[in-house]
C-alpha cells in the first residue's frame, strides 16, 4: 500500500489508506527547544509528547510544542524546522527535527520498496531561496527509511486530487487538466497541467505568513494575535472597516493573490504553450480556507485577467488535505505501474478523486486514471 507525505512550512500531512479508506495525519511543523532536566524525559513519556534529545536540550516537536508555547509564554523557544516552503536555513536543528516529523507521520515502510511520494514547491520567483538541498535531504532520508520515493510538486497534486477537466471543441474531455495553486504558509505554488502532466510551475515565497509579517508589522500587533485573528474571526466577504486587523489582513490577501496573477501573467508568457478552451482553476492549502476566498480570487482575477481561458473557479474539498490526497492519487498510481512492470498482482487500492468522477475517456484519449508525472 502506497503512502503520501506533504512537508509543509506550517504543517506536514500524511495520507495512506487503510480498510478502504483514506487516512490522514497531520502534525504541526514546529518545536519548543528547552534545557534537559531531571525527571523531563518522563514527565514527556507520560504526557505522551514526541520529543528529541541532543545534548543538553530537549526538543518538543509537534502540536506539543505550541503547548508548551502557550503555557510558558516562551516565544523564543518556539521555533520551526520550516521557513517560506524549504528547510528553513536560519534553523540547526531543522534537520533532525523535520525527519522526526516525518517519521512519526508515516512510520516505516509496510514493506521494503513501498512507494511514498512526497509534495515539494517550485523554485520562487520572487525570492533566491533554492529548493535543491530541502528536496535532496527529503529524498535521502525516506529512501534511507526503506521507501521507493516520488517526489511531486504540490500544486501539481492538487490536480490529482481534485480532477479538473477540460471540454474540447469535438466534445472530447481531457481529464487531469486545469489550474492548481496551493494557498499554504510559507508560499503559494501554482500549476497549469494537461492530462495529467504539469506544463507550467511557479511559485511565490508568499503565503499566509507573509500576510500575518504584513499586517503585523502595519500594525504593531504581535504575529500570533493576527493569526489568531485571521484564523477564527475573518471573512474576506464580510470585512469590518472600524477593525484595523481584520481590514489589514483584506488588503495582504488581495495583494498575495494580485501577486500570484501578475507572476503567472508575467511567466506565462514565456512559454509556447496556447489554449483555447477554459480552464478550471482548482484552489487548495490553509490560506485559502478563509470564508469569502474563492470570491476575492474572482474579483482580482477579473482584474489582472489570466495567460489562459478560465472557467470556472473553485476550491478543493478539504483544503488543508488536498495536497496530501492528491499525492496519495500518484503514489498509488505509481506503484500500481511499479507493480505492473514487475508482474506482481496489484497490492494498492486507488483513493477516487474528491471532485466530479473523470468522465469516461474515450480510448484514444488516454488514461482516465492518472499517470502521475513526476
Ligand atoms: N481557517 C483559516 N483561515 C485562514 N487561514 C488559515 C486557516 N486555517 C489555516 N490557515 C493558514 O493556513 C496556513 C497553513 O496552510 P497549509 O497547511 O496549507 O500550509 P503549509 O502546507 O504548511 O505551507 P507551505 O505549503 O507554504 O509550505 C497558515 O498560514 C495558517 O495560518
Ligand atoms: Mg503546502
Amino acid at each position: 500500500m502506497a503512502k503520501a507525505v506533504d512537508i509543509g512550512t506550517s504543517f506536514i500531512v500524511g495520507a495512506q489508506i487503510k480498510d478502504g479508506k483514506e487516512i490522514f495525519t497531520a502534525e504541526r511543523d514546529a518545536f519548543f527547544s528547552m534545557e534537559r532536566e531531571d525527571f523531563a524525559e518522563e514527565m514527556l513519556d507520560d504526557a505522551g509528547a514526541k520529543y528529541l534529545i541532543r545534548g543538553n536540550q530537549i526538543f518538543v516537536v509537534g502540536e506539543d510544542a505550541l503547548k508548551y508555547c502557550m503555557i510558558t509564554g516562551k516565544q523564543e523557544a518556539y521555533r520551526r524546522p520550516m521557513s517560506q516552503g524549504v528547510l528553513n536555513p536560519g534553523e540547526e536543528e531543522a534537520i533532525p527535527l523535520i525527519e522526526l516529523l516525518v517519521e512519526g507521520i508515516i512510520g516505516k515502510p509496510a514493506f521494503k520498496g513501498e512507494v511514498v511520494a512526497a509534495t515539494i514547491p517550485a523554485a520562487p520567483l520572487d525570492t533566491n531561496i533554492d529548493v535543491t538541498f530541502h528536496k535532496i535531504v527529503l529524498e535521502r532520508f525516506l529512501k534511507n527509511l526503506g521507501y521507493d520515493v516520488r517526489i511531486l510538486n504540490e500544486a501539481l497534486a492538487i490536480i490529482y486530487a481534485e480532477n479538473p477537466v477540460v471540454t474540447e471543441e469535438n466534445g472530447t474531455t481531457a481529464p487531469f487538466s486545469g489550474v492548481g495553486i496551493s494557498f499554504g504558509a510559507g508560499m503559494t505554488n501554482l500549476v497549469v497541467a494537461w492530462r495529467a502532466k504539469k506544463l507550467f510551475e511557479i511559485s511565490v515565497a508568499r503565503g499566509g505568513d507573509w500576510i500575518d509579517q504584513s499586517v503585523s508589522k502595519v500594525r504593531n500587533v504581535p504575529v500570533g494575535k493576527v493569526t489568531h485573528e485571521k484564523e477564527r474571526n475573518l471573512d474576506l466577504g464580510n470585512v469590518d472597516p472600524r477593525n484595523a486587523l481584520q481590514l489589514g489582513l483584506e488588503i495582504y490577501y488581495e495583494e498575495l493573490i494580485r501577486h500570484v496573477l501578475k507572476e503567472f501573467n508575467e511567466h506565462f508568457k514565456s512559454t509556447q504553450t496556447t489554449f483555447t478552451n477554459p480552464m478550471e482553476v482548482v484552489i487548495a492549502g490553509g490560506t485559502s480556507s478563509v470564508p469569502g476566498f474563492i470570491e476575492k480570487f474572482k474579483a482580482v482575477l477579473e482584474d489582472e485577467g489570466s495567460p489562459i481561458p478560465i472557467g470556472s473557479v473553485r476550491m478543493g474539498k478539504d483544503p488543508l488535505r488536498t495536497v496530501a490526497k492528491g499525492a496519495l492519487v500518484a503514489a498509488v498510481s505509481m506503484e500500481k505501474k511499479k507493480q505492473k512492470a514487475e508482474g506482481a498482482a496489484p497490492k494498492a487500492e486507488a483513493p477516487k478523486p474528491a471532485a466530479k468522477p473523470a468522465p469516461a475517456a474515450k480510448p484514444s484519449e488516454g488514461p482516465a486514471s492518472v499517470e502521475a508525472n513526476v
